[in-house]
């Protein structure tokens, strides 16, 4: 595998018409497409069934947080639709952790296919330390709050976790080589920010550490995506490092 297959585009549309449009101008160069929760409401399981019939696979962002049983019903119809990865929050505790990779591995089997990678949420990158200890009551820093998360997630069995670029090497040092780490907030170097604070260019985030990073924007909105996917890979190192 190399750099190209890690690079996930997120497909922040509202209709499945927008969203095949962007898969079809993509296909030949992105392996990996995100759905996540605004357009899988809109569409449903048909908007997966068409990243597949175009040969891509799925990330389904839908960062499941529920009682154990629901997310492990969640986890068994997210492997049964056979996406590629799909998320939870790790705040759901242990058992729904244990739960959600027991049922999606368990789907997988009775199905004969591959289960999904799943990886976990640690603190949503929106939420800052001051609403993090003051609304939500979680003492400590972001930092410590998201090393603490990761562990339990590594513990627990998952893959891996979603990490912003700040908490990328952070993670890798403790957590180990093995452990997947999928960071979004890219932004290449010719590229607006947009919304984003904390963003890194595509090769910054590799070299910190990240396995996989998710693009949304900058390759949607640009007037051509493919070109766009083109110059996000022209930037990445060539070789894998870890
Ligand atoms: O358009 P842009 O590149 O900013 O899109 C980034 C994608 O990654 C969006 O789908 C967004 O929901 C997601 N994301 C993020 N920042 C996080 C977690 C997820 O931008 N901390």
């Amino acid at each position: 595998m190399n750099y190209r297959e890690r690079v996930i585009v997120a497909l922040d549309t509202d209709t499945l018409r927008k969203a095949k449009q962007l898969v079809k101008k993509l296909k030949d160069s992105i392996k990996i497409f995100k759905v996540g929760a605004e357009l899988f409401t809109a569409c449903g399981p048909k908007v997966v069934d068409m990243v597949h019939e175009a040969g891509a696979q799925v990330f389904l962002d839908l960062k499941f947080h529920d009682i154990p049983n629901t997310v492990a019903g969640a986890a068994r119809m997210a492997a049964k639709m056979g996406v590629f990865m799909f998320n939870v929050h790790i705040s759901g505790g242990l058992r729904m952790l244990q739960e959600a990779c027991i049922a999606s591995a368990e789907e997988a089997r009775k199905n004969n296919i591959a289960a999904p990678k799943l990886i976990g949420v640690t603190v949503l990158t929106s939420l800052n330390q001051e609403e993090m200890n003051g609304e939500v009551g979680i003492p400590g820093t972001v930092e410590e709050t998201v090393l603490r998360y990761a562990t339990l997630a590594q513990k627990t069995g998952l893959d891996g976790v979603v990490a912003s670029a700040k908490e990328v090497a952070a993670i890798r040092a403790e957590l180990g080589k093995s452990f997947m780490l999928v960071t979004p907030g890219i932004r290449p170097a010719w590229s607006e920010k947009q919304d984003q604070s904390r963003i890194v260019t595509p090769k910054q985030a590799f070299e910190l550490g990240s396995d996989y990073i998710v693009v949304g924007r900058p390759i949607t909105q640009a007037k051509n995506p493919a070109e766009a996917a083109q110059k996000v890979f022209e930037e990445l190192p060539s070789e894998i490092s870890h």
